[in-house]
């Protein structure tokens, strides 16, 4: 494996490029692909609450020989639990559902604007990094105009907002209005979550041939040139360590663009998740 490449975030924390992602990785057989990635060289890991999977991952941390603080453990709040209270209480839980008494970064997981309880949600997250449970705070699904009101409310940008991207639905406009906040970028579903055939995409499959590498690594590397944080979810240890190894080779320009062509807009999304109108609980 080449080494991960890291990105420096606007509290001051790095984190690695790469994260290994947990959409349903669960049980024991998760425990055993969290603990695969790990082996393999994936240091932060991503789950949420909604995922069902804290106590897998908790499991993967014990049974691990990487010790604790070498690993990036990361989860996020659920809408049930955006009242300030609610969200005191769950990262307490989650902390404790994990086995870890911190955590390296944690997200709300989605605004749910109709439910309008994000900003209370947002100032449980400040407090809870102040009481040191959290180190990095982030949102997830935050479009400009959420980004907007909890910095004005709060005074505190968050560090990260993982969003949707994948080259069938890049959300450029939005790693941009990221990136003029200060924020970065975390891409989920990158590969499409094999619900759509971005893997099988002809230009993409010209562009891995050309460099020798498989798809799922050209969009690894689109990612990185995109400086974009790449989670990515894979079960088969082959898939990990390829996911892995994008750091010992550049596309050109012409290739980005060619990658960046094949966005389609809204109907690109994988699930039809738009964060206005998505519900958890739908
Ligand atoms: N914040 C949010 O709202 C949100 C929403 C969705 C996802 N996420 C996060 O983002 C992570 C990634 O997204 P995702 O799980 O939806 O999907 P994904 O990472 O886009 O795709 C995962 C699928 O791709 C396959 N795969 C992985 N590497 C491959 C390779 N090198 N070659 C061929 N196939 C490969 C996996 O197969 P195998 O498993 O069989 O190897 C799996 O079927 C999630 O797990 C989660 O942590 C966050």
């Amino acid at each position: 494996m080449s080494h991960i490449k890291t990105m420096n975030l606007n509290d001051g924390s790095t984190f690695p490029a790469i994260a290994f992602g947990t959409v349903n990785v669960k049980g024991a057989q998760g425990v055993y692909d969290v603990l695969n990635a790990i082996e393999a060289g994936y240091r932060l890991i991503d789950t949420s609450t909604n995922y069902n999977n804290e106590g897998m991952v908790g499991e993967a941390v014990k049974r691990t020989t990487i010790p604790r603080e070498e690993l990036t453990i990361s989860s996020k709040l659920p809408g049930a639990a955006h009242a300030y209270d609610e969200a005191i209480l769950m990262i307490q839980e989650s902390l404790y559902r994990i086995g870890i008494d911190y955590f390296d970064k944690y997200l709300i997981h989605w605004p749910l604007p109709k439910q309008d309880q994000y900003v209370q949600a947002w100032q449980a997250l400040i407090d809870a990094q102040k009481f040191g449970l959290i180190k990095t705070i982030g949102v997830s699904n935050f479009l400009p105009e959420h980004l907007d009101r909890i910095i004005d409310e709060t005074g505190v940008t968050p560090a990260t907002n993982q969003i949707e991207r994948h080259p069938y639905f890049n959300n450029k406009a939005l790693i941009e209005a990221n990136k003029k906040r200060g924020i970065v970028t975390e891409a989920w579903s990158p590969l499409g979550r094999k619900i759509n055939d971005v893997l099988e995409n002809e230009t993409i499959h010209a562009i891995a041939k050309k460099y020798k590498r498989s798809s799922a690594q050209i969009i690894g590397r689109w990612n990185m040139q995109n400086d974009v944080l790449h989670v990515v979810k894979a079960s088969t240890p082959k898939h990990q360590k390829e996911n892995l190894n994008i750091f010992d080779f550049e596309l050109s320009e012409e290739d980005m663009k060619q990658i960046d062509d094949l966005d389609k807009g809204e109907p690109g999304r994988v699930e039809g998740q738009d964060p206005n109108g998505y519900e958890e609980f739908d």
